[in-house]
């Protein structure tokens, strides 16, 4: 359709690559055209290793993604996850020059541009500076001060930032692919895209994304972010754990992880049990299921215990009124939901990414929440930015579109 925008999402990860085309119309209908997903190669801990490997995975994805959808795709919207993305609070005081001490866009810029421009390591950059809210004259909780009055204005924001070697070698694998960067987006903003509702951000939600070889986490309280990380420990270490003891190969490890195991060891019964398969055309031998549990509790346990200290360290407290959402493949473990209640003494539940047009049911699975939320994220800025030129330029209109404009370019330009 004339006016759509189309758009690719790819989703490094360190288990599977996904792409996703879709196009989201001036009416801001997102519409998917394809979704393919390749295992990867080359990807550790959410860090590609191995640039040739990952640019195979890359290109057949991708290709796979245009086939499907019966388009070319020149740029791509691509995630980055793992231990080396960090939110840091920061803050950014200006006074308000004008005579009449009304708060412009201006003012907000260079708020938000001193709120930025703290020392970095040569090794850092900045991948987001997520807008928290406003304090005007010691008024705390402001999300939109324009046309407001006031002497002094203070930005809260987060500064999200990465390791530039790590985003350097993902946007040369790409470009080596044959495409461009069109955006790079942190995984868990693209997740808390396509599960969390404006509701939960605004009750206080941690969510949390375990992968294969990542755990992602994002917090919000009162509609904002309040803190980005993650470990590096996923579903792979899991798996390992119980090829490891069981003394099988990773194959059946992830086969019987996927099938039996239980990340609750009070959720299995006694008398239960399971079939582990043998290699070499064995039969197959029974094992008690709870014994299966044992093994995979403790990671798992590891994994969600990591997270909390890791908030405790960054003193993130308060009440989440909407508990800790579970997405990504690991989330699918059976147990995990009952695990993350137990750990961080919160209600919990699995993420499903938001029903789109075009997006058959089986997408709809905590595994694609980040593919689909990156290509969420970047629909919500087409339509923010639209919303904001497609304004005629009557006075009182202008000037709606152009605070909605600002509104939104707040939220998610940076
Ligand atoms: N049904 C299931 N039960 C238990 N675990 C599962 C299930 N399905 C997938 N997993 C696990 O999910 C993990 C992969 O998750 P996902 O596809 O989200 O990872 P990824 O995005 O490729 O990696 P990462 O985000 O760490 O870079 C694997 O460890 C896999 O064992
Ligand atoms: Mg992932």
């Amino acid at each position: 359709m004339a006016g759509d925008k189309v758009m690719m999402g790819l989703d490094i990860g360190s288990s599977w690559v996904r792409a996703v085309i879709g196009s989201v119309s001036k009416d801001g209908t997102v519409m998917i055209d394809s979704i393919c997903e390749r295992p990867s190669e080359g990807v550790r801990s959410g860090a590609i290793v191995n640039i040739e490997q990952t640019l195979k995975s890359i290109n057949s994805v991708i290709t796979e993604a245009e086939l499907q959808a019966g388009t070319e795709i020149q740029q791509v919207i691509v995630g980055i996850g793992g231990n080396h993305i960090e939110g840091i609070p920061s803050q950014g005081v200006v006074g308000i020059n004008a005579k009449d001490q009304e708060i412009k866009r201006e003012d907000i810029f260079r708020s938000l541009e001193v709120a930025r421009a703290f020392e970095l390591p040569l090794d850092r950059e900045i991948l987001h500076t997520l807008v928290q809210d406003f304090r005007v004259d010691g008024r705390d909780g402001i999300k939109d001060p324009v046309d407001m009055l006031g002497h002094r204005l203070e930005s809260r924001v987060l500064v999200v930032t990465g390791s530039s070697s790590i985003c350097q070698n993902e946007r040369k694998c790409i470009q080596r692919a044959g495409f461009q960067v069109q955006r790079m987006v942190v995984q868990q903003i693209a997740d808390s895209e396509s599960v969390l509702s404006i509701e939960e951000k605004e009750m206080g939600t941690i969510l949390i994304n375990i992968g294969g070889g990542v755990t992602n986490m994002i917090v919000y309280a009162n509609g904002s972010p309040i803190y980005v990380g993650g470990v590096n420990l996923g579903g792979s270490h899991v798996t390992n754990d119980v090829a490891f003891i069981l003394n099988k190969p990773k194959v059946i490890a992830e086969q019987v992880k996927c099938d039996f195991g239980n990340c609750h060891i009070p959720s299995v019964g006694n008398e239960e049990s399971v079939l582990i398969p043998q290699i070499g055309g064995l039969p197959s031998i029974r094992m008690p299921k709870k014994e299966l549990s044992k093994i995979i509790e403790p990671r798992m346990a590891e994994i969600f215990s990591l997270l909390q200290v890791e908030l405790e360290k960054k003193q993130i407290r308060g009440s989440f009124g909407g508990g800790v959402v579970l997405v990504g493949g690991g989330a699918l473990l059976s147990g995990a939901t009952e695990l993350a209640s137990e750990i961080f003494r919160l209600s919990s539940r699995i993420g499903f990414p938001e029903a789109l047009h075009g997006l058959d049911r089986s997408f709809i699975n905590p595994k694609y929440s980040t593919v689909l939320g990156l290509l969420m994220y970047e629909a919500k800025r087409f339509r923010e930015t639209n919303a904001g030129t497609s304004q005629k330029p009557d006075n009182a209109k202008h000037s709606a579109g152009f605070g909605k404009k600002v509104k939104g370019f707040f939220k998610t330009l940076f």
